[in-house]
């Protein structure tokens, strides 16, 4: 503001304004770790709240602690076009972190028969019962079943649906994934939808070769190669780079 007109306030804006400039000059910057409340606009009209640490990149060895760009596609997606094919499927979700995905799902009352919700980090796993409360989603539900799942390791319960976003983001996990969709076509799944950002194609094409080394069929259902221009009601930075949603399907 000019000096002109700081003159011209009352004395009593005047130190209104001198508080409110106090307090930003006093005010702490973030920490990485904080944890923010932030709501998640999804296309048709569904909001979801989620609790989580949006500076983390990767933390307490785990990438979920952040919500990803793959997941608000997935999620919109999702509830825009394929959740008529999930009325009465049991669904399983892979690598949830914060848990975007899946609460989307519940959130919109999607009528899947199930929806068991996973993630190797079994923190991330706690932590989904204060989303569940923020998006007042009753839990335990007879429906819900959460708990942690190690790719390649772990039993992969059996499912009709397997989701999962930003799962593919560095080769050396690569082979366990493939192997635990899989394990879960082995179990029933006969799809697995699989959103990918391609930040470094040769991830990407070790993911494709990895399925066509298991004989796995795929295809691409949707891309965007600028998912900041979607006219969408979620936002997406404007660095994010392009999102690839994978069907891959049980042929036998
Ligand atoms: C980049 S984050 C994506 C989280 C969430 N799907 C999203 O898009 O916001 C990858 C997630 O996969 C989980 N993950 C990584 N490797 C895993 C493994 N081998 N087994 C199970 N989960 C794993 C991480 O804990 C993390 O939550």
């Amino acid at each position: 503001m000019s000096q002109s007109l700081f003159k011209r306030l009352s004395e009593e804006d005047q130190d209104e304004y001198y508080e409110l400039f106090g307090e930003i000059v006093m005010c702490k910057p973030h920490l990485a770790t904080d944890l923010d409340l932030i709501r998640y606009n999804i296309n048709n009209g569904t909001h979801v709240y989620i609790r989580e640490a949006p500076r983390v990149i990767s933390g307490s060895g785990t990438t979920g602690l952040r919500t990803w760009e793959a997941a608000l596609f997935m999620s919109n997606w999702l509830l825009s076009t394929y959740s008529q094919e999930l009325v009465g499927k049991r669904v399983l979700e892979l690598g949830t972190g914060t848990g975007l995905v899946s609460l989307a799902l519940l959130k919109d009352r999607t009528e899947v028969s199930s929806l068991t919700i996973t993630d190797g980090d079994s923190n991330l796993i706690d932590s989904l019962s204060t989303n569940f409360k923020l998006n007042e989603i009753p839990y335990p539900s007879p429906r819900i079943n959460c708990h942690s799942l190690w790719w390649g390791q772990d039993d992969v319960p059996s499912s009709d649906v397997i989701l999962a976003a930003d799962v593919t983001y560095d080769s050396s996990v690569i082979p366990s994934l493939v192997q635990c969709i899989s394990d879960g076509f082995r179990n029933g799944a006969q799809i697995a939808l699989v959103a990918a950002t391609v930040r470094n194609e040769e991830t990407l094409r070790a993911f494709e070769e990895e399925l066509n080394a298991q004989r796995i069929r795929w295809s691409i259902v949707e891309e965007c190669k600028d998912p900041s221009q979607l006219a969408q009601t979620v936002w997406y930075p404007k660095v994010s780079p392009e999102i690839k949603l994978y069907g891959l399907y049980n042929d036998k």
